[in-house]
């Protein structure tokens, strides 16, 4: 692949539209993102692992414009209201007008923060989205949610803001750690478990190339994912319906995340077995067969991601996490389950003692979590 071929996935919401560019060279390549600025500042919020690695690369295409950097401590503890905060307080002292531009470079922990802040600061103003993890490139830079957690949970508080462009710099993910790049992994499967069997297919067909990082299967997975999203998102922005489908998983995954303190399981990890357990809860419900989850499972382990629940879990006080879930209705479980690969559905008033049953029957690790 060379430098030139570089991959553009609009995300159209009715008159609105931005590209999401994937490719190599993309930070180098400013021309592209600079001539959708309005204005003449610039923030740019990273963190203490990702600026060290890319601001150089990044600052050499602000050249002429009036920009500061603001970053956060690394890790899923800072992203707090605290830290949108002094994100604002950096707009000020950067003197920031209206057409000010934020530029979110990291992860997808930068990417939710920095996008509050720019959905805050006089009541939004621009931002662009540069992924630096497989995470964030497949899912978190597209779509405009934005947002931190609170001591009371994961992302409570948060706005939907939609990015100026996504910039999407497959280079960076050559720094990017082994487990954080399978647990993106699991994103990209993700979408194709909920709603796009012919990608399932071409997952399987080329799971080793991913594992290995090929370039072309890698540009081709982020590409197939982000369309699959970008369609999701333009029909449903603000998930009043059919974009809850992007949460298979996520609801046993978060149980399983809160109850390890978050510091056991990365998202993608929990996510991944998060599906498992949706595809065998469907399975008993009578709405998909054993050879589905078999093939997901199996899809799962070749891309290097867990699929038994950690050692030591408890079914009641998993039930119990997943009962403050903010799919739920007043009184009922509503989860996103399947009728097979690339079917997903949202399903509610599901029955706990079928839950608790498929979690005290999932294989669990041998080691303790
Ligand atoms: P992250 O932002 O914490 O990044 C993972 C780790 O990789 C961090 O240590 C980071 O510093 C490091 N890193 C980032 N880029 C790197 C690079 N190129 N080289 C070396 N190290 C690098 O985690 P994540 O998995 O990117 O994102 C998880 C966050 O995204 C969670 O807060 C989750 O809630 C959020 N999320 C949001 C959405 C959404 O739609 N807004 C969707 C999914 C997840
Ligand atoms: N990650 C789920 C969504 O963007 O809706």
């Amino acid at each position: 692949m060379n430098a030139s071929d570089i991959r553009t996935i609009e995300v159209a919401l009715g008159a609105r539209r931005y590209p999401v560019w994937i490719g190599r060279g993309l930070l180098g390549d400013s021309a592209r993102w600079r001539e959708r600025l309005r204005g003449r500042h610039a923030l740019v919020v990273s963190n203490t692992t990702v600026a060290p690695l890319y601001m150089e690369r990044l600052a050499r295409g602000l050249d002429g414009l009036h920009w500061s950097s603001f970053l956060l401590e690394d890790g899923e503890a800072h992203k707090t209201f605290a830290n949108v905060g002094r994100a604002l307080q950096a707009l000020a002292t950067l003197g920031a007008t209206r057409d000010a531009c934020v530029i979110a470079l990291g992860g997808g922990v930068v990417g939710d923060l920095a996008g509050f802040a720019a959905a805050c600061w006089m009541r939004g103003i621009d931002f662009i989205q540069v992924p630096t993890t497989l995470l964030a490139m497949v899912d978190s830079s597209v779509g405009g949610k934005t947002g931190v957690n609170l001591p009371a949970g994961k992302n409570l508080a948060g706005a939907f803001h939609q990015p100026l462009a996504v910039v999407a710099d497959i280079d960076t993910l050559a720094t990017l750690p082994d487990r954080e790049y399978r647990a993106g992994l699991a994103e990209v499967a993700k979408g194709a478990a909920i709603g796009d069997a012919d990608f399932f297919v071409w997952l399987e067909a080329h799971a080793d190339a991913l594992v290995a990082r090929d370039t072309g299967a890698v540009v081709e997975a982020i590409a197939r994912k982000v369309r699959y999203k970008a369609g999701v998102v333009a029909r449903d922005e603000t998930e009043q319906g059919e974009r809850a489908l992007l949460n298979l998983g996520h609801t046993f995954g978060h149980a399983l995340e809160t109850a390890g303190h978050y510091t056991k399981l990365l998202h993608g990890e929990a996510v991944a077995i998060g599906m498992v357990l949706a595809a065998r809860l469907s399975e008993r419900l009578g709405m998909s067969n054993a050879p589905d989850t078999a093939r997901l499972q199996r899809l799962l382990e070749r891309l290097g991601l867990p699929i038994a629940v950690p050692a030591g879990s408890d079914a009641k006080q998993l039930l119990a996490l997943m009962r403050l879930d903010k799919k739920n209705t007043a009184d009922t479980l509503r989860l996103i389950l399947w009728r097979g690969i690339g079917r997903a559905e949202i399903v509610g008033g599901v029955d706990e003692a079928t839950v608790i049953s498929v979690l005290e029957a999932a294989p669990a690790t041998t080691t303790a979590s």
